[in-house]
């Protein structure tokens, strides 16, 4: 009976005392995931070949430093003693070797799997092995784990993925916890002591607003992030889900409105496309320091919708030292001239200096009104700076 009491004592105070790692991501996290473009084709020479093309290309150094293997890395079955064990065909150096390449150039390692039995391809997931898994990983030196709903059963969500928060913090491994629970159960209410990211909605797709049972186009997943905003912050933001920006499904005007909205949003900057392979034009969109800047401020602040009339948007997000991004979004299919009278901008105080950060040019302040005849889903994407 005492011994029964003191495991219970042990069991609760176990789960009383585990946290979340603070401090992991104090500014949206940003790097490159498998899922978009590979699905389930991948390996480690891709592994390989991406880190070679971030170091190269500039990613890196612009901060995309999370490398996330997504579904399909997991042999078909765990071994004999319930470990779960990566596919020896695909990663035949194994993953700890693989992680250790990735920390010697400056990257972090991130990995998927599944709140429920199996992933949502049909591999391991991680119910009831949670705690067991969570020192695979920590063996693995995994950065960062991203934590899928498929396959959940009646499970309750907040109670399953704080399970895996404690197995997290009790490995002892500081790990970045992204939940990918779809948005279904409203984890922006009951997240944020548990992950550092979590997800808002079903799949993206690489189209602008097409709408398909599980998954849809950016468009359609920004209009699901309006009145989000108060939810997120430092340690904890809303995951509007992974970047489409270069992958066939959307022009370039609609992968640059794409990602303007997803740093408006403060979203994980997390791309999806082959990035060894992708045009300049692609690069200069993913590299875009000022963009990036407004998504990585650390005020910490995610943007709002400020005005929405059919066809037109206007988008805020606030900035440290009293500066603000605005993003004016032609959402419907013709060009069409957004105007703005700065007054009307009721969160703006005195007078701000304004540069566009596509053209990277200063255009002026908020004297004079402006005008632009913009493009069907492209946007313009101004930073105000306070002037005297
Ligand atoms: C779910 C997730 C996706 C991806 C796939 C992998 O659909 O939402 O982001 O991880 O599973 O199977």
């Amino acid at each position: 009976m005492r011994k029964l009491l003191c495991i219970l004592i042990f069991v609760s105070s176990a789960s009383a005392f585990a946290q979340k790692f603070d401090g992991l991501a104090p500014t949206p996290p940003m790097g490159w995931n498998s899922w978009n473009t590979f699905a389930g084709n991948i390996s480690e020479d891709l592994i390989k070949g991406v880190a070679h093309a971030l170091a190269s290309n500039g990613m890196q150094k612009a901060g995309y430093i999370y490398i996330v293997i997504d579904d399909c890395w997991e042999a078909m079955d765990r071994d004999s003693l319930g470990n779960i064990v990566a596919d020896s065909k695909k990663f035949p150096s194994g993953l700890k070797a693989l992680g250790e390449y990735l920390h010697v150039q400056g990257f972090k390692f991130g990995i998927h799997n599944c709140a429920g039995t199996r992933t949502c391809a049909g591999f391991p997931g991680g119910r009831g092995h949670e705690f067991q898994d969570a020192r695979t990983y920590a063996s693995w030196g995994i950065d960062y784990l991203k934590y899928d709903w498929c396959n959940h059963g009646t499970a309750n969500a907040e109670e399953t993925y704080r399970t895996m928060r404690d197995a997290l913090h009790w490995a002892g491994r500081p790990v970045v916890f992204s939940l990918c629970e779809w948005g279904n159960n409203r984890p922006w209410l009951w997240a944020e002591p548990i992950g550092h990211l979590w997800r808002t909605t079903g799949d993206i797709r690489d189209c602008y607003d097409c709408q398909g049972v599980y998954d849809m186009g950016w468009k359609i997943i920004l209009e699901k992030q309006v009145g989000l905003e108060k939810y997120a912050g430092p340690d904890h933001w809303n995951d509007p889900d992974m970047l489409e920006v270069g992958n066939k499904g959307l022009s370039l005007d609609e992968s640059r409105a794409h990602f303007s909205l997803w740093c408006i949003l403060a979203a994980p900057l997390i791309a999806g496309n082959d990035v060894r392979s992708m045009p300049d034009e692609t690069r200069d969109i993913l590299t875009n320091k000022e963009v990036i800047a407004l998504d990585q401020d650390p005020l910490g602040k995610q943007g709002f919708q400020f005005m929405e009339n059919p066809g037109k948007e206007i988008w805020a997000k606030e900035l440290s030292n009293g500066e603000w991004a605005i993003c004016l979004f032609n959402s419907g299919d013709n060009k069409m001239e957004i105007k703005i009278r700065w007054e009307n901008l009721s969160f703006l105080k005195g007078k701000y200096r304004v540069r566009d950060l596509w053209k990277k040019k200063d255009i002026g302040t908020t004297d004079e009104d402006y005008a632009s005849l913009i493009p069907p889903h492209s946007v313009v994407l101004m930073r105000l700076a306070p002037s005297k």
